[in-house]
Order: C-alpha cells, then sequence, then structure tokens
C-alpha cells in the first residue's frame, strides 16, 4: 500500500479553498463536474480521525466566533499573526489601519494570504523570524494556535524566541482549548495515556491529511489555563489575564514580567 506523500496540506487545502470561493483555479471536483467540500482531516496517534471544513479560515469576520472579536479587540501596536494560515485575521487587522505582519511556515499558506491581500508576509519559525531583528507590541495565536507552544519541552523556547521580538509593553493573545471538561472516553483515555507517558493530557500528536498528502507527525497542545500557568512559570512571559467566557475555548494573554 502507497503511503500519503509528505506535502504542503495547509497551503494545499487553503489554495482549494481559495479556488472554491473566487472560482478562479483548479478545484476537487465530483466526476470532473460538481464541486467537492473542502475538508481537512486530522489524524491522531491513537487513531482518531476528524474532519473539519475548511471555509473558516478564509472567512470574514462575520461569521468568526465571538472570541476572534475578543481578540481583535485588544491588540496595539505592531502585530506579528503567528500562523497566519489563509490570512483571515491579518486581513480584517490591516483593513482597521493596523501594521500587521503574517508568519507561517507554509508557503502555500502565505501564498494564499497574499492573494487574499495580506500585504506583509513572512515565511519560518519564530525561532527564525527572531533573528529579523524586527519588535512587535502584540503577537496573536488565534485559530487555536497557542497549540504551538506543543508541551512542556517546546514551551520555553517558543515563548523566549517571542520575547526576543517583544517591544517594551509586548502582549501575546492567544487562543485556547481546555480539553479537560469531556466525559468521552476517547479522549478522557487518550490523556491518560499521554499522562502515563509523562507528556501533558492534552498534547496531541497529529498529522493533517488532505487528499492524498499527509504533514509529518507534530505535537500540538490543548491545555487547561492552569496547566499553561505552569508552563509560562520561568519564561519572560506571565499569564496576565483569561477570558473564558466561550469555554472549552479561553483567550489567553500574557505580559512580559519585566514590565511588572
Ligand atoms: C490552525 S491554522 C490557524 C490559521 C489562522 N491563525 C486562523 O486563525 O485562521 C495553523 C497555521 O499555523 C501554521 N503553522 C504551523 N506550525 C507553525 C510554526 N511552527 N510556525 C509558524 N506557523 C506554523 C500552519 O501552517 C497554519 O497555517
Amino acid at each position: 500500500m502507497n503511503q500519503p506523500r509528505i506535502g504542503d496540506v495547509f497551503g494545499e487545502l487553503l489554495r482549494d479553498e481559495l479556488a472554491v470561493r473566487t472560482g478562479v483555479g483548479p478545484r476537487p471536483l465530483a466526476g470532473g463536474r460538481l464541486p467537492r467540500p473542502i475538508v481537512e482531516i486530522i489524524e491522531r496517534d491513537d487513531g482518531l480521525i476528524n474532519g473539519a471544513p475548511a471555509a473558516h479560515y478564509l472567512a470574514g469576520p462575520e461569521d468568526w466566533p465571538d472570541h476572534d472579536h475578543r481578540a481583535l479587540a485588544r491588540v496595539r501596536g505592531r502585530i506579528l499573526d503567528v500562523g497566519v494560515g489563509g490570512g483571515r485575521i491579518a486581513l480584517e487587522l490591516q483593513g482597521r489601519g493596523h501594521d500587521v505582519t503574517g508568519l507561517d511556515i507554509s508557503p502555500g499558506a502565505l501564498e494564499v494570504a497574499r492573494r487574499w491581500g495580506v500585504r506583509r508576509l513572512v515565511r519560518g519559525t519564530v525561532d527564525e523570524h527572531a533573528g529579523a531583528g524586527q519588535r512587535y507590541d502584540t503577537f496573536l495565536l488565534l485559530g487555536n494556535n497557542l497549540g504551538l507552544i506543543e508541551g512542556r519541552e517546546r514551551a520555553p523556547g517558543f515563548l523566549a524566541a517571542l520575547a526576543r521580538m517583544a517591544a517594551p509593553g509586548a502582549q501575546v493573545i492567544a487562543h485556547g482549548s481546555n480539553p479537560y471538561g469531556t466525559t468521552d472516553p476517547v479522549h478522557v483515555n487518550y490523556h491518560e495515556r499521554n499522562r502515563r507517558r509523562g507528556r501533558l493530557g492534552g498534547q496531541l500528536r497529529l498529522r493533517l491529511r488532505y487528499r492524498d498528502a499527509a504533514t509529518e507527525w507534530f505535537d500540538y497542545l490543548v491545555c487547561s489555563p492552569e496547566e499553561l500557568t505552569g508552563l509560562v512559570g520561568g519564561t519572560p512571559w506571565r499569564l496576565a489575564d483569561v477570558d473564558d467566557a466561550d469555554r472549552p475555548y479561553y483567550l489567553a494573554t500574557l505580559r512580559l514580567r519585566a514590565d511588572d
């Protein structure tokens, strides 16, 4: 049996979603004629499979969840949108006159964000971009991108890279999900298996699939605000506020300890 091709899954599904929206460019068609929905497949290392429509990655503000609007109400100064994806957040901020840069590791996502209208885009990780000498007042990790801190091993390095790019008074606004409200045995057993292995309960091991492509396996963290407090301890940041009005989702705001 052939294994899936390792590819730029985010880039490919965003490219097709943009083609569906604009009617420009090739897109998946049933029988060469009827549009097929663009679905991101998320595969967890216990075998769990979930599908998520890709449409929300290019959705306008009228279709956003409330916490995205509350996140944007908090931004100020120069903004780095970390994991910009198709650029929905950066585009809105740009339209409101903010100075915003989108950062992503996916060349395809960056190409879609550029075509969608985002002007300032950088390819790379936070560590790579930290060497560029830019300073930011707000770091956005939206669309569940608090997950990019991965777990206990990666979090200090990731947060240190953000601190190297931080102007005095800088803040991180991150969207997370508290995974522990569930009683679903598939998830509860997964959290327990993770803890037995010395991992955080919600330290997901995932790969993404789209059509014939897959990413490599990677860690993505869903954690409680209490766990986040522990992960932030010992870094240049402190957890200043948690807005959990849309539980299980929350917006975490981090501020520099040096500013206290
Ligand atoms: C879940 S999507 C969120 C997109 C966007 N923030 C939104 O809310 O629509 C995650 C994005 O983060 C990008 N990404 C994944 N790992 C990354 C990393 N280490 N550094 C920067 N971007 C990353 C992916 O390529 C993808 O575009």
